[in-house]
């Protein structure tokens, strides 16, 4: 077996300007995939491919909400790369942290769209696309750890997530027929721009590295620290023919995950009561630091922790 697992093949990444989508991208490409990189930041998806470099992949703008960005993708990465052997279709949104008691009805349909119709949109045109030339290719969606169980996250979020899981495996039955697969990943919480950009509860400032710990500490498997490296491992696996025989798989990537744990929102607020323990830690650190450093640099580490400490306070409160 060669040692680039996708060697010759093509692929389209959709949500590949960031996190798991970036990583997915960098991956196949050292795999001997040619890609198309598919986003909605166009500024972050050029520079994105342009550092992967151009004689592999490029860069097109696709909103996955609109089908007919999606079909012009699609016949995109076919003019550009002669045919299509993968689709990945990670795009997705965090959506409203509302309880369903104050769920805003049009944010929930914003996720429904780019979380679930998005998945679909991409479903129905790269599978045309390859029944049209008898392609037996790879489809994946990411799903989520929250697309078989409640709590991991908020309830459109969870919602959409579960419904995408059934575009899955209704598709695989009945693409199966063309020899194509359609599976998906469903990662537990990695620090991505998604996590550490949490809308409206004013965390945005949120280390990756806080996620992470977290993140560890609520998982089964010891010493694990899940990066998009990982998800885009998992993809890379069922993109490949290592998986030519699994269709309809959810594969789940979350280090072995407990039955039972807090839930959403619970989980939100022993996170931001975990995120002012870590940044009252840093303050400690900076007083120390304080004796040692030169006097700017500890004043702006300082405001900067203590700015932490104030949004997440004002969140605890907003949240109680
Ligand atoms: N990070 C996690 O903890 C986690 C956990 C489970 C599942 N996921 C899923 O993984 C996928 C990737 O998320 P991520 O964590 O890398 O987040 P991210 O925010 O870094 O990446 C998502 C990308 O999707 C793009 N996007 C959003 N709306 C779009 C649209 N309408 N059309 C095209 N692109 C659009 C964004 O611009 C962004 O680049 C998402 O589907 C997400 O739900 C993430």
């Amino acid at each position: 077996m060669s040692a680039l697992r996708l060697e010759g093949k093509v692929a389209l990444i959709t949500g590949a300007a960031g996190g798991i989508g970036e990583a997915a991208a960098r991956l196949f490409v050292k795999h001997g995939a040619f890609v198309v990189l598919a986003d909605v930041k166009d500024e972050l998806g050029d520079q994105v491919a342009a550092s992967i470099g151009p004689d592999r992949c490029s860069y097109k703008h696709c909103d996955v909400t609109n089908e007919k960005q999606v079909e012009e993708t699609v016949v995109y990465t076919l003019d550009k790369y002669g045919t299509l052997d993968i689709v990945y279709s990670n795009a997705g949104i965090l959506g409203p942290l509302d309880s369903v008691l104050a769920l805003d009805m049009k944010a929930l349909e914003k996720t429904i769209d780019v979380n679930v119709c998005g998945g679909v949109a991409m479903i129905k045109h790269s599978g045309r696309a390859m029944v049209a030339r008898n392609i037996h290719g790879s489809i994946i969606c990411t799903v989520s750890a929250g697309g078989t169980r409640a709590g991991l996250g908020p309830g459109g979020y969870t919602a959409s997530k579960h419904a995408l899981l059934g575009v899955v495996r209704s598709a695989s039955q009945e693409l199966g027929m063309y020899g194509i697969r359609v599976n998906c990943v469903s990662p537990l919480g990695v620090a991505t721009p998604m996590t550490c950009t949490i809308p409206g509860i004013n965390l945005f400032r949120l280390d990756p590295d806080f996620i992470e710990k977290h993140m560890s500490s609520i998982s089964n498997l010891k010493g694990m620290v899940l990066k998009a490296k990982d998800i885009a491992e998992a993809a890379l696996f069922l993109a490949s023919d290592e998986s030519a025989c699994i269709n309809g798989h959810n594969l789940v990537v979350d280090g072995g995950f407990p039955d039972s744990t807090d839930t959403f929102p619970m989980s939100i607020m022993k996170l931001a009561m975990e995120f002012m323990r870590w940044s009252i830690s840093k303050v400690t650190l900076a007083s120390i630091l304080s004796k040692f450093v030169p006097r700017d640099i500890y004043s702006s580490f300082r405001q900067n922790a203590e700015s932490m400490i104030v949004g997440s306070l004002n969140e605890s409160k907003a949240c109680n």
